[in-house]
């Protein structure tokens, strides 16, 4: 049950603060190596980490004048991703260095994270009408995250998809004194809600079996909202304060995922908690790895598996979304969201 990763959309390749001024990184995505570089101004590029002469990675090199030097014979390359300069030409020699070009990834940045546009080459999209990295409403676009936690899961971005938004392994996989045991489960009645290429757990108040909501203290409420290709924003309110938490994946292979999950906040005394946090958060994410991990075994020999209703429905919608999303630009029509206003049940 996994599909092509998506096309045309945008993924979150890394966290801003991995590629500092003046230095440029490798990255992959969906097979791709890519580098991404930051110019004097504070500016990210994206071009692909292959030069054309003899495909030595850039990233081996340097970055001199906001551009890419390649450490192989030193041609040097722009942030559009055409050759500035070949060194060994002698003065007056017929090449034009300009018409040797790499390919360049659209990339924004915000709030923490810099994100690459991952283009069909056979289709002309209009970058607007893409699934946009998330706005997070009341904090500012470069606020950084207060904290970080990431993983690489050993699966295709499908199974960490719908492993993260599965509601139904809380009470086995996240199991701990802290947390909740699989004896406190509860019937859960959730409405959702779609929203643009994706849907949302409406505003609600937690369950009174997840204890993590109550160091917050007061009466928080949470939405949650997912969108294509992997995004996921959880928004807690406590009055007029705000936790959020931001998850992305990003595929870096068919057999590779990168989970980034990042909590940011307007709570100055959660910074005091901080430890804390950083354990819950960091025990969570790594009990998910683990379970993909032992999945692996299973799926190496290519069952068949089974969604079931309603505890799997979020896991249906993700599909539908994914499906519409090539339909809708293959038939060159608008997208339509194949999620209906519903509310689901299930123990947890
Ligand atoms: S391999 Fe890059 S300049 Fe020769
Ligand atoms: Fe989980």
């Amino acid at each position: 049950m996994v599909t092509e990763i998506l096309k045309n959309v945008w993924y979150a390749v890394a966290l801003s603060s991995e590629v500092p001024v003046g230095k440029m990184k490798a990255f992959s995505l969906a097979g791709e190596p890519i580098v991404l570089a930051r110019k004097k101004k504070g500016e990210v590029y994206a071009i692909k980490d292959i030069c054309p002469h003899r495909g030595i990675p850039f990233s081996y090199g340097q970055m001199i004048d906001d551009e890419v030097e390649c450490p192989y014979h030193g041609w040097k390359f722009n942030s559009e991703g055409v050759c500035t300069e070949i060194p060994s030409l002698y003065e007056g020699q017929d090449l034009d260095c300009k018409k040797i070009k790499v390919k360049n990834y659209p990339v924004i940045e915000k709030q923490g994270l810099i994100w690459a546009f991952l283009a069909d080459k056979s289709q002309t999209v209009d970058l607007k009408q893409t699934p946009q990295p998330p706005t997070l409403p009341t904090l500012p676009m470069d606020a950084q995250p207060n904290l970080i936690e990431e993983a690489l899961f050993p699966c295709h971005i499908d199974h960490a998809v719908i492993g993260l938004m599965d509601p139904a392994h809380g009470p086995y996989v996240h199991k701990s004194w802290f947390w909740r045991s699989s004896k406190s489960s509860y019937e859960k009645k959730k409405k959702f809600a779609p929203v643009p290429f994706g849907f949302q757990m409406v505003r609600h108040q937690p369950s009174k079996n997840s204890k993590a909501y109550k160091i917050l203290g007061g009466q928080p409420t949470t939405e949650i909202t997912f969108t294509v290709p992997g995004v996921r924003v959880e928004h807690i309110q406590i009055g007029s304060r705000n936790v959020y938490n931001l998850t992305v994946l990003s595929p870096l292979s068919e057999k590779e995922t990168r989970v980034i999950s990042m909590l940011y906040w307007d709570m100055p005394w959660l910074s005091l908690i901080k430890p804390v946090i950083e354990a819950f958060a960091h025990k969570f994410l790594y009990q998910d790895l683990e379970a993909v991990t032992k999945q692996q075994d299973g799926l190496k020999f290519d069952p068949s598996l089974m969604l079931i209703k309603d505890a799997d429905t979020q896991a249906k919608w993700y599909y539908a979304l994914k499906s519409e999303w090539q339909t809708h630009q293959s038939e060159k029509r608008v997208f339509h969201n194949p999620v209906q206003e519903t509310e689901l049940r299930w123990r947890s």
